[in-house]
């Protein structure tokens, strides 16, 4: 009997090894890893450089206290990370998690803010149906609504929602793609007022929503507007890039697609690629100067933060990924990818929606196409997915809740980016399978 305390009931299966975009469990059987995890494993598993790297690190420096010393890895990697400033994006704030990044991304602006004579901001705007992390400023800020639910009262007041840009579910039949836009930016900058613009710190969002509602980008001129009422109300905009940035999408950043730039962003998952517990910021110049010549130092901070070993990891993966140009290649199979999955599924009855971006797709079920009608949330219909995918050896990630936190199912597809052709092409047939046996399973429930 496990003594561990893991995330469902029962005693999931034991991954041993893994290989490439393969993953090896204690049975004997071998899973094609096809979501790396929650869009984590962007090498695939077992690269030797990567290991060596990190090995290497632990021998040499393992750790050394942040307050007193940097580290080389750490030092190169934001280096790396920062060649160009990208955005305007100038320094980096290493750390363990996703959530300790977004920790640290609303700390910061509320520092920021303090530093330059405006105390009076204190509030943050968010979306519904967004994702941040699951401590408990994160979770405040987040609006997946299921994950929320059970601590909303211990959550902060400070932050408020708006509505996702999510057009498949929400933007109006009766409307244009620019006047959905129009409504959103509308919507936001009625909340900016209802507050008290002064009092806003940021804005923040995910440029392509990832778990919650499936691979969800917004539409096209949407975070244009988010940015110009960011700017006129002097508040910042904190990108959270934690699933679909590093390379996921097809671009370093999410938000290269988006014609916008972050004040700050949230860095985690493709970042390390899951070779060690990573995460991070970038900051704009102007909030690490003010952040200087004003009190001097971040009040924030955490025992493993810039971890040396980690760093390692991360500035490896991030070497291997420039050296073999793997976000082209994220670009050229998520282009396979797209088709794959729309001659396999496009016109199934029962898949209503397939988005995404790059390697970083999403599959929403619905009962009819022309409905959008969703299964009952008691048939668990994406676990269900999830399960005959595992069953056909290919894990991908489901999720429930896809338009309110209750409603909707989905499953997201999102390989390493060193996937092949072939390797492509099996995984749509695994997956077209999978989703084929779950339905009818549901039909004849
Ligand atoms: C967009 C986004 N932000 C934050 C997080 C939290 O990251 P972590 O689970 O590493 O704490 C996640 C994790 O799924 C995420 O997808």
């Amino acid at each position: 009997m496990s003594r561990v305390l893991h995330r469902a009931g029962g005693t999931p299966p034991v991954a041993v090894g893994g290989e490439g975009i393969r993953l090896r469990l204690a049975d004997g059987r071998s899973i094609i890893d096809a979501s790396g995890g929650a869009a984590v494993a962007c090498l695939g598993h077992g690269n030797r450089r990567v290991a060596e790297a990190i090995g290497r690190q632990a021998g040499a420096m393992a750790y050394a206290h942040t307050g007193f010393f940097s580290s080389e890895p750490a030092e190169r990697l934001a280096d790396m990370i920062l060649d160009g400033s990208p955005g305007g994006l100038t320094h980096a704030y290493f750390c363990s998690s996703g959530s300790e990044g977004t920790e640290a991304a609303l700390k910061l602006a509320r520092q920021y803010f303090v530093e330059i004579g405006q105390p009076e901001r204190t509030r943050f705007i968010a979306r519904r149906q967004g994702y941040h992390g699951n401590t408990l400023g994160a979770l405040a800020a987040g609006g997946n609504m299921m994950r929320r639910a059970l601590y909303e009262p211990i959550l902060s007041p400070a932050f408020s929602h708006v509505s996702p840009a999510f057009a498949y579910r929400f933007q109006r039949r009766d409307e244009t793609e620019a006047q959905y836009v129009a409504r959103l930016a509308d919507e936001l900058e009625a909340e900016f007022q209802r507050l008290g613009p002064e009092s806003v710190v940021a804005f923040i969002a995910e440029p392509v929503v990832g778990a919650t509602s499936g691979c969800a980008a917004a539409p096209p001129g949407y975070f244009e507007r988010v940015r110009a009422i960011c700017d006129r109300h002097g508040a910042l905009l904190i990108l959270d890039e934690v699933m679909c940035g590093m390379g996921r999408t097809g671009t370093t950043h999410a938000w290269q697609q988006e014609g916008v730039t972050p004040d700050i962003q949230v860095i985690a998952k493709g970042l390390g690629g899951g070779y060690q517990p990573i995460g991070g910021i970038l900051i704009g110049g102007r909030i690490v100067d003010a952040v200087r010549t004003g009190s001097g130092s971040f009040m924030h901070g955490h025992t493993y933060q810039a971890h040396p070993v980690a760093c390692a990891g991360a500035l490896e993966v991030q070497r291997v990924i420039a050296e073999e140009g793997l976000v082209a290649n994220v670009a050229a199979m998520g282009a396979r990818l797209e088709q794959g999955l729309t001659e396999r599924l496009g016109n199934h009855s029962h898949v209503g929606d397939i988005r995404g971006r790059g390697l970083f797709w999403a599959v929403e079920f619905v009962t009819d196409r022309a409905s959008r009608g969703v299964f009952d949330p008691a048939l668990r219909l994406n676990e269900r997915v999830k399960q005959a995918a595992l069953d056909e050896g290919v894990a991908i990630y489901p999720m429930g809740g896809t338009i309110d936190g209750r409603q909707g199912d989905h499953v997201i597809v999102a390989p390493p980016y060193i996937v092949t052709p072939a390797e492509i092409d099996e995984i749509v047939d695994r997956v077209g399978r999978a989703i084929d046996t779950a339905l009818a399973d549901v039909r004849t429930a």
